[in-house]
């Protein structure tokens, strides 16, 4: 079965119900919240880590106590092997909580701006979240099938994929933390330099930890130890959640793979549309990559 899909503002989230909706609207958030944000496919669960590793100390053992799917509730979905919807458990959780959440910034809950909480945002570049989507929508099972690469490119570039368009996603967001409490932070950016990503994110936590814990940090949320690590490859799921057989959550982990999918047509079309589509906004990414 493939989740509910309700448009709220024209855009496709994966809510329950319009009635799911207006709880999520009316989430009340705690002002020790942390929130993790994210278009899809942004390095969500990587930062997952990387935040439940600086919540615990760097105690790898507590961290793998469940999987991630278990240790943060996801604001808005409710999971069909799960009893309850993830607002639910987050409403029964302890503080201090962490939430991830795929919203853009104006269907966030105002409670989450009125409490000022801390807000981390993870932004990857355009081409590698389209692929990585791509192949997310092959293997999970609760979203539709991508036909194929051009049907899949065309969707994400007129933004009529769940969570809609990656570019008033990543702009939204840019444009938000200037009045509120936002780091805003690349994947490709973690994936250079983790530790001076990870010390931005101590100072943003106001914590303070050894450099010893930092290292082992870096070392537990890389890429090919998440990959083998159950408690983050999300490989405890049923596969009638994810089938790792077609392709697995854990995929490459690095930037640069779109090369090898779009054509040279789709990238100058593509390049030609970013242009016009990020004009006006301060927000730049890395463009080597
Ligand atoms: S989701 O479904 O939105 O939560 O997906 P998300 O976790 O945001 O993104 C999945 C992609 O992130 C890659 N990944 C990592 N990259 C580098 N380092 C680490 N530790 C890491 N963990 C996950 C994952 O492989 C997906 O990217 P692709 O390009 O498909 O490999």
């Amino acid at each position: 079965t493939l989740f509910n899909i309700l448009e709220v503002d024209g855009i496709p989230l994966p809510v329950l119900s319009k009635e799911m909706w207006n709880k999520i609207s009316n989430f009340q958030a705690r002002p020790d919240d942390l929130f993790l944000v994210t278009y899809p496919k942004s390095g969500t669960t990587w930062m997952q880590e990387i935040l439940d590793m600086i919540k615990n100390d760097g105690d790898v053992e507590k961290c793998k106590r469940v999987n991630t799917l278990e240790r943060y509730p996801f604001l808005e979905v409710k999971f069909p092997h799960k009893e309850k919807p993830d607002l639910e458990i987050a409403l029964e959780m302890s503080s201090p909580r962490l939430i991830k959440t795929h919203l853009p910034s104006h269907l966030i809950p105002p409670s989450i701006w009125k409490e000022n909480c801390k807000i981390i945002y993870v932004a990857r570049n355009a081409k590698d979240c389209l692929v990585s989507f791509y192949h997310f929508h092959r293997m999970a099972s609760l979203l539709p099938d991508p036909q194929n690469f051009e049907e899949f490119y065309e969707k994400f570039m007129s933004g009529k994929v769940l969570f809609g368009s990656w570019f008033d996603h990543v702009k939204g967001w840019w444009a938000a933390k200037d009045t509120h409490q936002i780091l805003y932070l690349f994947y490709e950016d973690i994936k250079k330099d983790p530790k001076r990503e990870i010390e931005k994110i101590l100072k943003f936590l106001e914590k303070d930890i050894s450099e010893e814990i930092l290292n082992k940090i870096i070392y537990h949320t890389s890429f090919d130890v998440m990959k083998q690590n159950p408690m983050t490859n999300y490989t405890t799921l049923p596969t009638s959640i994810m089938d790792h057989s077609i392709s697995p959550f854990m995929r490459k982990g690095m930037p640069g793979d779109w090369k090898n999918y779009f054509t040279v047509a789709q990238n100058e079309e593509f390049d030609k549309d970013y242009q016009k589509k990020m004009t006006g906004s301060t927000l730049t990414f890395r463009t080597e990559i």
